[in-house]
């Protein structure tokens, strides 16, 4: 049984945590591909909610095997804590969990760094998560930063470690007390990579293996495809890979092992942060959906931006990740709205998602909305004719078949068409 890649079809919080952990219950893996503490994965089991940022939604069912691949980033510290709060909810990880030593580790002055960066940018700035992604991407590619498999080296981890403290004193010119502060910091994190060094694993060979024995192996992107560096909405992206091609690169194994691709897509849109968003309602009408959807943000709390569905955005991303198929989630939010828009084009330029996509203005197609609570519905059949057609309405303006759609939070909340 090959690798069935999973991936947001817009600026993430489409609902992949969610729908991964459907999707888990038949897999023997579940592996994280890109991306660190910037994500914000819920899952909600019999009432409980459990809200992930570095660990993979997987480890949340039973018995599933959770890897970390080489090219996610690592904030070790985050990782305590959370493998902490899964066991006070009765989860254990032990044994489950599976991290490339190859991943790149946050030193807590990148935090800082960015910090400063952001500031810096003033009206520019990107609007991060603060978890200091950028930076640790930015010297995996200069070719300086640390990685998890580094601590095995004592003086080599330490080294490497004053190196990035040290950096970070001289950039931002940090008085003793900052510079106290930061050290206390660096010890907490040097620790903490100790113990989650426990957890390393050749990711690959699992992978290998796994497909080997004939086990379902699903390969989970974090964020969503328009904040991938290169496809998205530059410069107001994440550093990670956002598209299915990542999960190949970052553990380790080759395209001819995937059989599927599932685009996870909101029944409207969201987006945290700045930069482009064509579809964006700042009216009554976004923030009615920004209370139907609770759409404040996993990691930063901050309020997301609502808006329309954009099919011309859902088109493209779908064409990148080389989607077998889309799942429609959120659909429930929508109940109550007279009358629904679709983007299925822009009036006045050609498409783009680089410095010029603020100019693209949305033509929209007018649906029907409906009134009915759809909420929890598990039947195609049972869906008002209002909201089969929006569903239609979207396949045929994206152009891969919606094999399912979520109408809540729940592990079973799910539509299979
Ligand atoms: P960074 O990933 O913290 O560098 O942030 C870059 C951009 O990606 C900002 O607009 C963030 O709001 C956005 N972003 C990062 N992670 C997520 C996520 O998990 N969901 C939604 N937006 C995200
Ligand atoms: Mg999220």
């Amino acid at each position: 049984m090959p690798v069935s890649i999973v991936v947001g079809l817009q600026w993430g919080d489409e609902g992949k945590g969610k729908m991964v952990d459907h999707l888990a219950g038949k897999a023997a893996a579940v592996a994280r591909f890109s991306g660190g503490a910037n994500a914000g994965h819920t899952v909600e089991v019999d009432g409980k909610r459990f809200a992930l940022h570095m660990l993979p939604s997987g480890l949340v069912r039973e018995g599933v095997t959770a890897i970390i691949g080489s090219a996610c980033v690592l904030d070790p510290v985050t990782v305590l804590q959370e493998i902490q709060s899964l066991k006070e909810n009765g989860i254990s990880v032990e044994g489950r969990l599976k991290i490339s030593p190859k991943v790149n580790l946050t030193h807590p002055g990148y935090k800082w760094l960015e910090k400063q960066g952001e500031a810096d940018l003033a009206d520019g700035r990107i609007g991060t998560t603060g978890r200091g992604i950028g930076p640790t991407y930015v010297r995996k590619f200069m070719r300086n930063a640390i990685r998890l498999e580094d601590v095995t080296d004592g003086n080599t981890f330490r080294a490497l470690i004053d190196f990035h403290t040290e950096e970070t004193v001289a950039l931002l010119k940090l008085n003793s007390p900052e510079t106290a502060k930061l050290q206390q910091d660096v010890d907490k994190f040097a620790k903490a990579a100790r113990v989650v060094a426990g957890y390393t694993h050749d990711v690959s060979l699992l992978v290998s293996k796994l497909l080997g024995e004939n086990k379902l192996v699903i390969a989970e992107g974090a964020q969503g495809s328009l904040l991938d560096p290169d496809h998205g909405s530059y410069p107001f992206v994440t550093c990670g890979v956002c598209v299915s091609g990542g999960a190949c690169t970052s553990l380790g194994f080759g395209p001819t092992q995937v059989s599927e691709v599932t685009g996870i897509l909101k029944a409207y849109t969201t987006r945290v942060g700045s930069g482009p968003f064509p579809t964006e309602l700042n009216n009554d009408t976004g923030e009615r959906m920004r209370q139907a959807g609770h759409e404040f943000g996993t990691t930063t709390g901050r309020p997301r931006r609502c808006g329309w569905l954009d099919c011309v955005l859902a088109e493209y991303t779908a064409r990148i990740n080389g989607c077998t198929s889309v799942t429609l989630t959120l659909l429930d939010v929508l109940s109550g709205f007279d009358r629904l828009k679709i983007c299925t084009g822009y009036e006045n330029r050609q498409f783009t998602t680089g410095r010029m996509m603020e100019q693209l203005v949305p033509v929209y197609e007018t649906v029907p909305g409906w009134s009915e609570d759809i909420s929890g519905e598990t039947e195609w059949s049972n869906l008002p004719e209002a909201a089969k057609q929006y569903v239609i309405a979207v396949e045929k303006a994206v152009g891969v078949p919606v094999t399912c759609i979520s109408t809540g939070p729940g592990r079973s909340d799910v539509i299979w068409r």
